[in-house]
């Protein structure tokens, strides 16, 4: 069960459809009955409120209305990143994992983006010392320099999964490629040699203070956020006001191009009516300096786009 709107899962069958962004769960056009998706971070409603406005279809009420035989498994990516860079409120992290024991649920924590620092804690899950049950993993398990993805598994899961005097009958062609799992170790190495998790915390601290600093100065630049470097704001036409730019507008692009032309790469989401939401992922060796860079880059690019929304 994918637990929200906008979560991002890959695009492989099953992920595909656990993915709540319709522009992806819809690419095939394949079908997964089991897979159904719930609300995301609706922290009352996971803690039983059940006359909350939202409750229906939170995934609470989800366990209650399938049957806890037909739940295996929640999904969920402790800060969506392709959704749009959401973090969770407070308190719901927690929140899913005391329904997930409840109910003898798995607690699947997708940290294929969070995973190995971004956040600045190793995991994201450990910013609310919460342990999933599985762990996806990917991305900055090599800092992307091979291709390595993994599953982490707990003892519980391990002993029920496990055939054949401790072998797991489940691989790929390339399961446990020596090449990438060399390059992992090694990277997981100068990670933790070089004290990168505390750097991206740190680093963090700062970029928090550049977003402020943007949305103080451009009136277009809302809702800030972020954990540790994983980050993103939201362009809008009227941020007091909740108001969107007209769907003709892409405000997002604009400025991600502008800050190319700069040589800064930075992403944009914009694929709902209306959504105008900039994701900024600095590499973690990331210094005071450049992340000063950085910011000011941003600010330049949105000074010569912003006229243009007026
Ligand atoms: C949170 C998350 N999970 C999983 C994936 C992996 O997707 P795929 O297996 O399709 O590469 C991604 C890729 O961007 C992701 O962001």
């Amino acid at each position: 069960m994918a637990s929200s709107t906008s979560p991002y899962h890959g695009v492989t069958v099953s992920a595909q459809r656990a993915t709540g962004i319709d522009a992806f769960r819809n690419f095939s056009g394949s079908k997964d009955p089991d897979i159904l998706n719930a609300k995301a971070h609706l922290t009352e409603c996971e803690l039983g409120d059940r006359n909350h406005p939202d409750y229906e279809g939170c995934i609470r009420s989800i366990i209650e209305k399938e049957g806890t035989d037909r739940i295996a498994a929640v999904i969920l990516e402790p800060v969506q990143g392709a959704g749009g860079v959401h973090l969770p409120p407070e308190g719901y992290i927690e929140a899913v994992r005391t329904l997930c024991d409840e109910h003898n649920v798995l607690m699947i924590a997708d940290e294929v983006i969070c995973g190995f620092g971004r956040t600045g804690e190793m995991f994201g899950v450990n910013h609310w010392n919460v342990t999933p049950d599985l762990m996806c993993v990917a991305k900055g398990i090599t800092s992307g320099y091979a291709q390595l993805g993994g599953v982490l598994i707990s003892e519980k899961v391990r002993n029920v999964i496990v055939q054949y005097d401790d072998v797991l009958a489940h691989g790929f062609t390339y399961s446990g490629h020596p090449t990438a799992c060399a390059v992992g170790l090694k990277n997981i190495e100068i990670i933790e040699r070089d004290g990168l998790v505390a750097h991206s915390k740190e680093m963090g601290d700062e970029l928090k203070k550049g977003l402020q600093y943007l949305q103080d100065k451009h009136r277009y630049v809302a809702k800030p956020r972020n954990l540790g470097l994983l980050a993103g704001f939201d362009l809008m036409k009227d941020p007091e006001a909740s108001l969107p730019f007209h769907n003709s507008v892409k405000a997002a692009n604009a400025l991600v191009e502008e800050c190319f032309d700069r040589n800064l790469i930075i992403r944009p989401f914009d694929f709902e009516e209306g959504m105008n939401i900039v994701a900024i992922a600095p590499p973690l060796v990331i210094t005071k300096q450049e992340m000063e860079n950085m910011i000011t880059i941003i600010d330049e690019a949105l000074t010569a786009v912003s006229s243009k929304w007026d």
